[in-house]
């Protein structure tokens, strides 16, 4: 096992570290000569073209890559989407318009509540898309369109490559809506693909910082409660950071989009409780540090998530984690990383068991 774990001490970390190549081969599969290709999905130009809804349906962090997805994709192509875990979509009896498509997003392709939601959207007549990393799974046999992510095989229970390779495949998604429905010119369409192409390369440089993560995780390890903030893309982001911690760390944990605090959560502030701050859209920064400020004066401490160029954080934030800038619609590629190796390294602190924490399994086959 140890050889398998390439020198890493644990599969998550070695995993961790397979990010640039795993988002690389993902956007080499589909990126040919500087333009989206479609035809190994069967997805073709006139499909896009027709589609008004779409439905993302999937579980645990897939299902935190179609709420980054919901975003990325309303934004730029302009049609409704709809997010739903895939144990409630299958029981909520949805309504599902004609000119749609489900798309159901899944590492294993064999999540049973994903795969119960997928035969649900196909006996109503709704083509599905599976983007889905296992070649061969339940999910990828049945989808009617297939959008294999490259991830490689991914051993630790807690994912941390077969999501960034889930974001990828959801960029390259919109990116094609977006130019054949219109709501992009040419250009953009080059300047976007050009920029996903870089993503491999600021999330390596992302990791080369790992060590001030180390030393804040370890000064935090002994953490009660953390509580991640942000608006929009930066609360999707937040999502999938309390849950890297809670699964592995078994610190109770919660995102909740920034706005929505005053509501409810900021009652269970209270003095050096630890609340993650996320940054990295412009025009949600201001909003979000004035929770950040709310927050202060009632004596939490502040770890800020923002991008390079941001250092105004620091006038705010007791701690503050910066990752390369890049177009806003891709920033969960590169803010995730900071926070999935601070789940790993107060897990790490705390000895527990990485890899195979308690009560969860990599691959949740019965309902
Ligand atoms: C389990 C795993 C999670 C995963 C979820 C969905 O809970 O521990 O990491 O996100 O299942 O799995 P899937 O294979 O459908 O992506």
């Amino acid at each position: 096992e140890s050889a398998e774990k390439g020198g890493y001490e644990h599969f998550m970390l070695k995993e961790i570290h397979e990010q640039p190549k795993a988002v690389q081969d993902t956007v080499g599969a589909y990126v040919k000569d500087g333009a989206i290709d479609f035809t190994e999905v069967g997805l073709t130009d006139e499909t896009l073209k027709n589609l008004e809804r779409i439905y993302i349906v999937a579980c645990g962090s897939a299902y935190h890559v179609g709420m980054a997805a919901r975003y990325v994709l309303e934004d730029m192509v302009r049609i409704p989407v709809e997010v739903d875990l895939a144990s409630e979509f299958r029981y909520r009896n949805p309504i599902l318009v004609p000119n749609s498509i489900v798309i159901v997003i899944s590492q294993s392709g064999e999540t049973a509540d994903s795969l119960a939601a997928l035969r649900l959207a196909k006996e109503r007549g709704i083509p599905v898309l599976g983007i889905v990393n296992v070649v061969g799974s339940s999910i990828a046999r049945e989808s009617d369109y297939i959008l294999y992510t490259y991830a490689g095989p991914e051993i630790s229970v807690a994912t941390t490559k077969a999501y960034s390779t889930q974001l990828i495949a959801t960029y390259l998604l919109a990116v094609q809506a977006a130019k054949v429905k219109g709501t992009i010119d040419d250009k953009r369409y080059t300047d976007l693909i050009a920029e996903i192409q870089t993503l491999p390369g600021k999330i390596q440089k992302t990791l080369d910082d790992k060590e001030r993560i180390q030393w804040f995780a370890s000064k935090y390890a002994n953490a009660k409660d953390i509580f991640f903030i942000g608006r929009g893309i930066d609360y999707a982001i937040s999502l999938e950071g309390s849950l890297k911690m809670k699964e592995i760390s078994y610190i109770h944990s919660e995102a909740y989009a920034a706005g929505e605090l005053k509501h409810g959560t900021i009652s269970l502030i209270e003095d050096g409780i630890l609340v993650v701050g996320v940054l990295t859209q412009k025009n949600l920064f201001e909003k979000t540090l004035s929770n950040m400020v709310e927050v202060k004066s009632r004596g939490a401490y502040l770890m800020g998530l923002t991008t390079y160029g941001n250092y105004n954080i620091e006038d705010t934030a007791d701690f503050s984690v910066y990752v390369p800038k890049t177009e806003e619609y891709f920033a969960t590629s590169l803010a995730i990383i900071p926070l999935q190796l601070m789940g790993y390294y107060v897990s790490v602190a705390k000895g527990l068991d990485v890899d195979k924490p308690r009560n969860l399994a990599k691959s949740v086959t019965v309902e």
